[in-house]
């Protein structure tokens, strides 16, 4: 459920007409809806056992605003590196709710994260463990920790986001973990606190998290005997969203908490979760206007002004996104199939292909929806495209939460070495 819907024959985002936005911020620019992260929020952590930790993966949607929006519900944060951790902190997202993952920590991440007295390290290589340990030493204290394991689980998503496979670079092999734990016992910098599990992203069955999260389960008892104290467990994000309207949709927020809640009930860990997706992917979409409609021999291109560069998804996971018109068209009338392609030179550049939409020319304006998470964060400007703004509807209250990049921004990025000068 969220609150983009026509009203009066006008998309809106909540009571905020997207053709009055586009008139006022120009296109292509992404738009968010306040009450639909309120919403996903609070159905998600509504369907979790109580007292468990939702850190939202900032990786998703990093926007300060949106962050911020999360914060005020009692979200903390899931970051991946001192970037997203800066943010999250300046959000006012408490550092302790705040957990730090990645494959690639830097030291000079880890004293950040030290610094401000982050909850928890999910650490995922016997490296990481032994700098994370340096790092806390040297600063005088000690890293609370998790290590990351890898159930060997196929999450059955596609296979860019899959990582709880045996090839993939993420986490420790369960059959190292016990090893890897007492390594971790023997460092006076590191504090076992927890197991930590993500297999994979965009999951649409709940049957692969459920095997997961039993592994997982052997494996605290395990630990426990070994006379490690497991008292946290994180189990990751990966809940998938509906992105196509006539595909049968994923588990929703309750069918995945039911499950948590019955796997892990003798566990005795306090949970978190890291969901990305599912709080933001449905809650944004990108509006952008038509420039041209370019009739083929074989194909009816739509051509529009948001590229691969501002929402890469479709070119880089042949992601389906629904692509909605703003005007809403009249019941019945025609709906001719177009490839909606972006103005980027890249045959990749493409949105959709042989997509049925309603008659479409110059000027109008189309919505992809679905683009609230894994969208602007993963925007670039290439062909010298500047980034696309972000706008947070809150009702009837609107407010740019990233303005629109200028080509004086993009040329101000670069710098001109001395011998060039002049
Ligand atoms: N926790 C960890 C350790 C992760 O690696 C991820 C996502 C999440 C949580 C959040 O997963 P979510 O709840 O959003 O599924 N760019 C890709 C998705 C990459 C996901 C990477 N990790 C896409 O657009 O589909």
């Amino acid at each position: 459920m969220n609150y983009f819907q026509y009203k009066d024959g006008v998309l809106c985002a909540e009571g905020v007409r997207l053709d009055v936005l586009a008139q006022k911020v120009g296109t292509p620019f992404y738009c968010y809806s306040s009450a639909t992260l309120e919403r996903h929020y609070k159905v998600f952590s509504g369907a979790l056992p109580a007292g468990s930790l939702i850190a939202f993966s900032v990786k998703a949607n990093g926007n300060l605003a949106v962050l911020k929006t999360l914060a005020r519900l009692g979200a903390g944060a899931d970051v991946v590196s001192g970037g997203e951790l800066a943010k999250a902190l300046a959000a006012g997202i408490p550092a302790s709710k705040i957990v730090f993952s990645g494959v690639g920590k830097t030291r000079d991440e880890m004293r950040a994260a030290l610094n401000a007295g982050i909850h928890q390290f999910n650490v995922e290589s016997e490296p990481e463990l032994v700098a994370l340990n340096e790092v806390a030493l040297a600063a005088g204290t000690r890293a609370p920790i998790t290590l990351r394991v890898n159930p060997d689980v196929d999450a059955k998503t596609h296979a860019k986001i899959t990582t709880g496979t045996a090839e993939t670079k993420f986490g420790i092999p369960f059959a190292h973990a016990r090893e890897v734990y007492a390594h971790a016992a023997a460092l006076k910098g590191i504090e076992i606190v927890g197991v930590d599990v993500h297999i994979g992203s965009q999951l649409t069955d709940l049957e692969p998290f459920e095997t997961a999260f039993k592994r997982v389960g052997e494996l605290i008892v395990q630990l426990r005997a070994d006379g490690h104290a497991i008292t946290r467990l994180d189990l990751g994000g990966g809940l998938g969203v509906p992105y196509q309207h006539d595909n049968s949709p994923p588990p929703d927020p309750a069918a995945y908490g039911a499950m948590v809640t019955r796997v892990t009930r003798d566990f005795g860990c306090q949970l978190s979760f890291e969901p990305g997706r599912l709080i933001a992917a449905n809650a944004g979409v990108l509006v952008s206007s038509v420039i041209y409609v370019k009739r083929g021999d074989a194909k009816t291109f739509l051509i529009i002004d948001a590229g691969m560069n501002d929402l890469i998804r479709p070119a880089m996971y042949d992601a389906h996104h629904e692509i909605a018109a703003v005007m809403e068209p009249a019941a019945g009338s025609p709906r001719p199939k177009y490839d909606v392609v972006g103005p980027v030179c890249e045959t990749s550049d493409l949105f959709a292909a042989d997509r049925a939409l309603p008659e479409l020319k110059s000027g109008d304006l189309v919505a992809i929806l679905s683009a609230g998470a894994y969208g602007a964060v993963m925007a670039g400007d290439y062909n010298a495209r500047p980034r696309a703004p972000e706008v947070l509807v809150a009702g009837e209250q609107w407010g740019i939460v990233r303005p629109r990049e200028s080509h004086a921004d993009l040329i101000a990025k670069d710098r001109i070495p001395d011998w060039l000068a002049g």
